[in-house]
C-alpha cells in the first residue's frame, strides 16, 4: 500500500520562530522573483536594487502583513505580493534615509549602505525604482476585487508620501537640534515609521475576507500602536545596542542631535512607554480571539527585539 501524501503543515501549529522563518523565506523568494534580474539593462541599477532589498532585514512589515492575513484567511499568494510591495517601499526608505543628505550612514544590515557600495546617484535611482516597482506589484497582481485593489494602492500611496513616511522624514530632518514636545515627536514617529507599519497590517487584512467595521477599527488601532512602538524601540536600541548587533551605526541619534523618545524622556521612561504601547496594541486584538495569535507574538517580538 502506498503512503498517503503528507498533509501540508498547518501554519497555526508552527512554533513562532518556525512560522517567522517560513514567512521570511516566502517573502525573500517573492522579492527575488519580482525584482528585475541583475543582468537586465541597466545592470548596475538592477544589481543595486537587489543589493538593497534582498538577503537582509528582519522583514517585520511582511510578517505583520502575513499575521494580519490570518485574521481573514487570506491566500498566501496575495499576502506575498502585498508584503513584497510594502517591503520594497521600506527598502527604498532605508536607501534614501542613509544618504549623506539625510542620516549619512555607511552601514546597513551589516553591510555598506547602498550609496557606499554603489554611488549616490545610483542610490537615489534605486529608491525611485523600488517605489515604482511596489505600485506595479499591487496594480499588476489579481487581488480578487478591483475596488479592494484600488483601496490597497491608495493606502500604500498615502502611507509612503508626504502625509506618511516621506512627510515624517521631512519633520525628522527639520527637527535636528530641536527639542520637540511629546505630541510633536509622536507625530514625527507615527509618520516616518508608523504609517508604513500601519499599512502593512491593514493591507494584510484586506487580502482576505472582509472584516466588519468594528474589526477594521480594532485592527487599525493595533496597527497604529504597533507602528509607534516599533520606532520607540528603534530609538532605545540606537543608544543601548552595539553596532555589531544592530548591523547599523549605534549612537547615531544622539551624535546627530535627533529628537527621540530617549532624548525626550530618558531611557527608563521610554522603556515604560514601550511597555504601555505593547499593552495597548494587545488590547486592540482581543476582539479577534485566537485568530490574532501571530499578531500577538509579533508584538512581543517587536517589543523584545535586540536589533
Ligand atoms: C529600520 O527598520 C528603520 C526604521 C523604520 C526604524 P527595520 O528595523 O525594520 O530595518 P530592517 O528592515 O530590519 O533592516
Ligand atoms: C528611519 O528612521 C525611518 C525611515 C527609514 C523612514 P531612522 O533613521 O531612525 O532609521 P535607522 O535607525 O537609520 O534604521
Ligand atoms: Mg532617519
Ligand atoms: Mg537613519
Ligand atoms: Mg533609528
Amino acid at each position: 500500500m502506498s503512503t498517503p501524501p503528507m498533509a501540508p503543515a498547518n501554519p497555526r501549529v508552527l512554533s513562532f520562530p518556525d512560522w517567522m522563518r517560513n514567512v521570511q523565506a516566502e517573502v525573500e523568494a517573492s522579492l527575488a522573483r519580482c525584482l528585475p534580474p541583475g543582468e537586465a539593462i541597466p545592470g548596475r541599477l538592477h544589481q543595486a536594487m537587489r543589493y538593497a532589498s534582498l538577503d537582509g532585514g528582519k522583514r517585520v512589515r511582511p510578517l505583520l502583513t502575513f499575521a494580519a492575513g490570518e485574521l481573514t484567511d487570506a491566500p498566501h499568494e496575495r499576502l506575498a505580493v502585498a508584503a513584497s510591495a510594502v517591503e520594497l517601499i521600506h527598502s527604498y526608505s532605508l536607501v534614501h534615509d542613509d544618504l549623506p543628505c539625510m542620516d549619512d550612514d555607511v552601514l546597513r544590515r551589516g553591510r555598506p549602505t547602498c550609496h557606499v557600495e554603489y554611488d549616490q546617484a545610483t542610490a537615489l535611482l534605486v529608491g525611485d525604482s523600488l517605489q515604482s516597482l511596489a505600485f506595479e506589484l499591487l496594480a499588476r497582481e489579481e487581488f480578487g476585487d478591483s475596488h479592494r485593489q484600488l483601496e490597497m494602492v491608495r493606502l500604500l500611496a498615502r502611507a509612503s508620501g508626504s502625509c506618511g513616511m516621506a512627510g515624517g522624514q521631512a519633520i525628522d530632518l527639520e527637527s535636528v537640534g530641536r527639542t520637540l514636545s511629546q505630541p510633536e515627536l509622536e507625530l514625527m514617529h507615527a509618520l516616518k515609521t508608523g504609517a508604513l507599519i500601519r499599512a502593512a497590517v491593514v493591507l494584510g487584512g484586506l487580502c482576505g475576507q472582509a472584516l466588519s467595521i468594528p474589526e477594521r477599527e480594532s485592527l487599525d488601532r493595533f496597527a497604529k500602536r504597533t507602528g509607534l512602538l516599533f520606532q520607540v524601540v528603534d530609538d532605545i536600541l540606537d543608544c543601548t545596542a552595539s553596532t555589531a548587533t544592530l548591523g547599523k551605526t549605534a549612537g547615531k541619534d544622539a551624535a546627530s542631535e535627533k529628537p527621540t523618545y530617549v532624548s525626550l524622556m530618558g531611557l527608563e521612561r521610554a522603556r515604560e512607554l514601550a511597555a504601555d504601547l505593547r499593552a495597548q496594541a494587545l488590547a486592540a486584538l482581543t476582539v479577534f480571539g485566537e485568530r490574532s495569535q501571530r499578531l500577538m507574538e509579533l508584538t512581543d517580538f517587536i517589543t523584545q527585539r535586540k536589533f
